[in-house]
């Protein structure tokens, strides 16, 4: 398998059109459903207006995430029939393990079922009260972990990072000042470590360059501090350097990645999303920070040659990782995602800019400027666009966030409905129907109206939560449907 080999350059067509061209094929499918409007509002209000909470058989594209949801390869799924299944010592994890030090570059590898409970570990490790932990941005599960464990976080981007519509290459970036000014506040003795998440994932999946991450480590070293890496979108995040920083134009997928992990003490990822397979991992190249946690995978997850994986996932974890070097297949959902955006940009739709990874992300604060945020914009834009479309994605906004310590709503910086483009699982004429629609639900907007709680779970309430609308403007919307869409599913 010589996967460096390959290199993906663009392919020109004789047309002059600009299109992203499929370097894969598809060999097995899954039939999926276009259910009509009609049925699409029941299931809305069967599920409290919350994406999490729909059934599949109700669902034409699965845009909710691609964590679990990447196309796998054959490879992938082969490797899985060969998979050793023991309790302990298990062949297929020392595959993994080789896979993690070749592509990772770690030595010491602690198996966890998935990346959340990596923050789990890492929380119970080294986070207590009055620990302050600054980051580039959280991720949901990363803050509930830190918050559960007694800490706080720091959240340190640059203004540039807030702006929908950008050109800025590495919103992700962390911001070096503010950094130290967190540090010296706060005090290093209260920094268990600092957080860098690759292609940060709510702010539009976007990613830091390597000078931002050798900005970070400086300032770790002048303080001893840890450096940890959410490597679950980090693969992405290589490719976009290459595309973006000038200094690893020429460089391979192998050797940016190995230059990222190099600069980290501790990196932990979702196998979910990194390796398209299931699981999760903690790895580091010093044994004292491995044996720190290494008592907490049995307790919580399971023996320490498998973590409360499936042993077959492990294998498909190890073959992931390499494929993570392939460019064509790593490129293949940032190049759809640049289409979905760049073409939704030119009908007139606000989309956060430059195109980032896992997916393309609507502004719902422009798009629905006409709701108020106490009423959910991002939550009523993903539920209106599931209605009109059976496309589902994810709200990613104030229904994402937490409340305060003392019970107050906090409101989102951003309110996004999230379109994730897992790897190779949609075609292109499936994409054109995602803008399609969603420039139909454009020109009839100011038809969506609020949301408002009606369940509300006390931690990570926009999994379980539920939602009424404010109106009746959903049928408003049916009704506008079907005037101008006829009997079309
Ligand atoms: N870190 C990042 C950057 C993530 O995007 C995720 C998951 C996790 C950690 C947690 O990993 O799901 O395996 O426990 N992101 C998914 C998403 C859920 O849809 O964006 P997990």
């Amino acid at each position: 398998m010589d996967l460096l080999s390959e290199k993906s350059r663009a392919v020109k067509f004789y047309n002059g059109e600009s299109i992203p061209l499929e370097l894969h094929k598809v060999r097995i499918v899954q039939k999926l459903h276009l259910v009509p409007i009609e049925r699409r509002l029941e299931a809305l209000y069967e599920g409290g207006f919350n994406t999490f909470q729909l059934n599949t058989t109700d669902v034409f594209l699965d845009m909710l995430t691609d964590s679990g949801t990447n196309a796998m390869s054959d490879n992938q799924l082969s490797a899985m029939m060969i998979a050793d299944d023991a309790y302990a010592g298990s062949q297929s994890f020392i595959r993994l393990q080789k896979a993690v030090e070749d592509v990772l570059g770690k030595k010491y590898l602690l198996p966890v079922h998935q990346g959340r409970a990596a923050e789990h570990i890492l929380g119970v490790a080294y986070v207590k009260k009055g620990s302050m932990v600054p980051m580039n941005y959280h991720f949901t599960t990363a803050l509930a972990h830190i918050t559960e464990c007694g800490g706080q976080i720091a959240e340190l981007l640059y203004p540039e990072a807030y702006k929908i519509d950008s050109d800025h290459p590495f919103k992700g970036n962390m911001n070096i000042e503010a950094l130290e000014e967190c540090i010296q506040k706060h005090g290093k003795e209260n920094i268990p470590y600092i957080r860098m998440e690759a292609s940060t994932n709510l702010i539009g999946g976007q990613p830091f360059s390597v000078q931002n991450m050798r900005d970070v480590r400086a300032i770790a070293d002048k303080y001893g501090i840890r450096l940890v890496l959410d490597a679950s979108l980090l693969g992405e995040n290589a490719y976009l350097v290459k595309q973006r920083e000038v200094e690893f134009k020429e460089k391979s997928m192998a050797e940016i990645l190995l230059t990222f992990t190099g600069m980290a003490d501790i990196i932990y990822f979702s196998a979910r999303k990194l390796s398209s397979s299931r699981g999760g991992g903690i790895c580091t190249n010093d044994i004292a920070i491995y044996k720190e946690m290494e008592a907490l995978v049995p307790l919580f997850e399971g023996f320490l040659t498998y973590g409360g994986i499936s042993i077959r996932e492990v294998e498909a974890m190890a073959v992931g990782l390499y494929e993570t070097l392939d460019e064509t297949m790593i490129s293949q959902s940032p190049s759809f995602i640049k289409y979905l955006v760049e073409e939704a940009k030119e009908l007139g739709i606000p989309m956060i800019t430059p195109p980032g990874v896992l997916g393309a992300h609507v502004d719902a604060m422009s798009f629905c400027s006409h709701i108020p945020q106490t009423q959910y914009p991002a939550g009523a834009l993903a539920a209106a666009f599931f209605l009109v479309s059976g496309v589902r994605g994810m709200e990613r906004g104030s229904v994402s966030n937490q409340r305060d310590e003392n019970g107050n709503e906090t409101y989102a910086d951003m309110e996004l409905l999230r379109l994730a483009v897992p790897r190779r699982v949609f075609t292109l004429s499936q994409i054109k129907y995602v803008i399609d629609r969603l420039k139909w639900l454009y020109d009839n907007r100011t038809l969506i109206g609020g949301l408002k709680f009606y369940y509300e779970p006390p931690v990570l309430r926009f999994f379980m939560g539920k939602l009424e609308p404010t109106s009746d403007w959903p049928q408003k919307l049916v009704a506008k449907f079907r005037a101008d869409f006829g009997d079309s599913l």
